[in-house]
């Protein structure tokens, strides 16, 4: 099953939505407006004529809720901003919102609604807006036709899981301590394959749906240092943990749990650097490795919080296996929230067992 059949984030506003629990995400999308704000003067330059009449942006991945809008407003108001200071004529701005087609497209049509209007009157250009379903593995948009692409916290998703692990039905995390510990470089060099290819072909295709010159500000969940623990500790374990809680007490099937696969992947800084010299269209700007609780109020943490949150992304491609199911989600969210509840605090479980981090580059096409 390939991730663009089912994957979405949990939609609308309740307890266990997208739009309330994404505090970390959205604390993302704000450290990379400065790397926005950043590109943006490369992207327009300062004379009257180095800025084309229309400029179209995307943001790949938006999912729903506050932070669907978050980066193509900051995009948009740097560059206005950018035009005050230089006496430019400002750009007619097209925006392009994608993810999925399971998204919840029907909220983030309301807030584009509100994002157009906010615009217009700040200024006359029109801001054409346009939602894009689909998978950003593949084309999306004409050649040559975008000038700027952000992406945040989405490029770790993967295509789909390893087809290598499920032919020779190697579980992603086997509930046999031995196997899953004699296996685990076979399984994160699958994933490592895995990743190097997505992300080759994202950087290529989008390549061609720039224009040269054009920039990318992207963020993706990354691994801190490329050591046993971390690579045997891939991002999802800590959803594989609370599954084989789970499974060891019937409460769902040891079997499914086998061929259940996450298709993430966590790179370390240099997989990523090396995947985009390789692929050679673009040049690194800046590339920035943080803490994924970096900046957020320890207080405004909690197990609870955590659980939910991990609840939020994960709920869509748990259900879709094991079958849609209030009781496990509902057992899923304890565990977790059971498990960051250690005596050393939910900080040091995260550090010592889920050792993620937050990786936030800006790219120019050279090419
Ligand atoms: C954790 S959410 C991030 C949403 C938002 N950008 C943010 O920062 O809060 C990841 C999003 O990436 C989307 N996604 C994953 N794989 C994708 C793909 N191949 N094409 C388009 N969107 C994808 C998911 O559906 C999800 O909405």
């Amino acid at each position: 099953m390939e991730t663009k059949q089912v994957l979405h984030m949990n939609p609308g506003q309740s307890e266990t939505s997208y739009a309330r629990n994404s505090t970390v995400q959205k604390t993302e999308q704000d450290r990379m407006k400065t790397m926005i704000n950043e590109a943006i003067p490369g992207l327009c330059g300062v004379t009257s004529t180095s800025l084309p009449k229309s400029m179209a942006i995307a943001d790949l991945g938006c999912s729903s809720g506050p932070n669907a809008l978050t980066l193509i407003s900051a995009t948009i108001d740097a560059i206005y901003r950018h035009c005050a200071q230089h006496s430019q004529q400002l750009p007619e701005m097209c925006v392009y919102l994608n993810d999925l087609p399971d998204n919840d497209f029907n909220s983030v049509a309301k807030s584009l609604a509100t994002l157009k209007h906010s615009h217009q009157e700040q200024a006359d250009p029109v801001v054409i807006t346009a939602m894009i379903p689909g998978s950003f593995y593949e084309r999306l948009f004409p050649c040559g036709s975008l000038h700027f692409v952000c992406s945040s916290n989405s490029l770790h998703w993967l295509s789909k899981a390893p087809e290598d692990l499920k032919e020779r039905r190697i579980p992603m995390y086997d509930m046999d301590e031995h196997l899953r510990q004699s296996r685990s470089m076979i399984v994160a060099d699958a994933y490592a394959r895995q990743f190097r290819k997505d992300f080759t072909q994202f950087l290529t295709l989008r390549a061609k749906e720039l224009v040269t010159g054009g920039c990318m500000v992207l963020s993706l969940f990354g691994r801190f240092s490329d050591n046993n623990i971390t690579k045997s500790n891939q991002a999802w374990k800590v959803v594989s943990v609370a599954l084989s809680d789970m499974a060891s007490r019937g409460i769902i099937d040891k079997e499914k749990l086998d061929s259940f696969y996450i298709p993430i992947y966590t790179p370390l800084e240099n997989e990523v650097n090396e995947i985009i010299e390789e692929e050679g269209s673009f040049k690194i700007n800046k590339m920035l490795m943080r803490h994924p609780f970096h900046g957020i109020d320890d207080s405004l943490v909690s197990p609870k919080m955590i659980a939910l949150a991990l609840r939020a992304v994960f709920e869509s491609t748990i259900v879709l296996h094991f079958g849609p199911s209030e009781e496990i989600m509902d057992e899923f969210t304890r565990i977790l929230e059971r498990n960051f509840s250690s005596k050393s605090g939910w900080r040091a479980v995260l550090d010592a067992e889920y050792p993620v981090v937050l990786l936030s580059l800006s790219l120019t096409r050279v090419i």
